[in-house]
């Protein structure tokens, strides 16, 4: 069977690095979906629409003005809007709210969601989100749910920001991880939420390292049992 890996958890938590880090110890692709719902947020920043304007996004998507895809180049991800390269552009904290804004809309969604199966079915692959193993992929190999105190995850995001030179205080990064992580545990539309048969990871006290090997023994136990 196709080995798939689902990695959800709230933001902060450290899936993207955990992510890129178990898919190249496995040798497999690793498909950020968060990037995707960043560039349909990065799509109506642009065009100047309140992201949180419902029935703004919905026409956009019904009138097929976004275009979503990603490209995988020596296995690391571009993420295109509308023809562009916007990998760069969608990293910014305004995209990252837009992005989370915009995920609670069914069409925007099922869009995305559509395009994430296609990829996953053809080539074995690691998906890292907010709904992989409850909605993308409910039969992947692997589910984990990896989480971390919502201190630990500020802490974490606040100095990776400092690193990139951007200033922006301790407290400021808590009060909008707390606040994504309302939104987003409770849209009405596939939330986050952990899936029944999902590995709880808490990352709180671990390193990147243990947790990356956390994710691979546990990859390596479940896989055997299941080929
Ligand atoms: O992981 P991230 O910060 O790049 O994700 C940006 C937003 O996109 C996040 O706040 C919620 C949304 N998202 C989602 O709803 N479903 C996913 N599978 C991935 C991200």
């Amino acid at each position: 069977m196709m080995l798939s890996i689902a990695i959800d958890g709230p933001v902060g938590a450290g899936k993207s690095s955990v992510s890129d880090a178990v898919a190249d110890r496995l040798h497999i692709l690793h498909l950020d979906t968060g990037a995707m719902y960043r560039a349909v947020g990065l799509f109506f920043l642009q065009a100047g629409i309140d992201p949180n304007d419902e029935a703004a996004v919905c026409g956009a998507c019904k009138n097929d003005l976004i275009h979503v895809d990603v490209r995988f180049t020596a296995g690391r991800q571009a993420t295109i809007l509308n023809g562009d390269d916007v990998t760069d552009l969608i990293r910014t904290q305004a995209v990252g709210m837009a992005a989370s804004s915009v995920s609670r809309v069914y069409v925007v969604r099922a869009m995305l969601v559509a395009r994430q199966r296609e990829i996953a079915k053809v080539q074995p692959i690691l998906l890292d989100g907010r709904d992989i193993g409850t909605v993308v992929l409910p039969e992947a190999t692997v589910k984990i749910f990896l989480t971390a105190s919502a201190q630990s995850r500020a802490e974490r995001r606040y100095s990776q920001l400092k690193e990139k030179g951007i200033y922006i205080t301790l407290e400021q990064v808590l009060t909008e991880v707390k606040e994504r992580d309302h939104q987003d545990m409770n849209r009405k539309i596939d939330p986050l939420r952990q899936a029944d048969d999902a590995i709880l990871i808490d990352s709180s006290h671990l390193s990147f390292h243990q947790t990356v090997d956390a994710i691979l023994h546990i990859v390596e136990a479940r896989y055997e049992r299941k080929t």
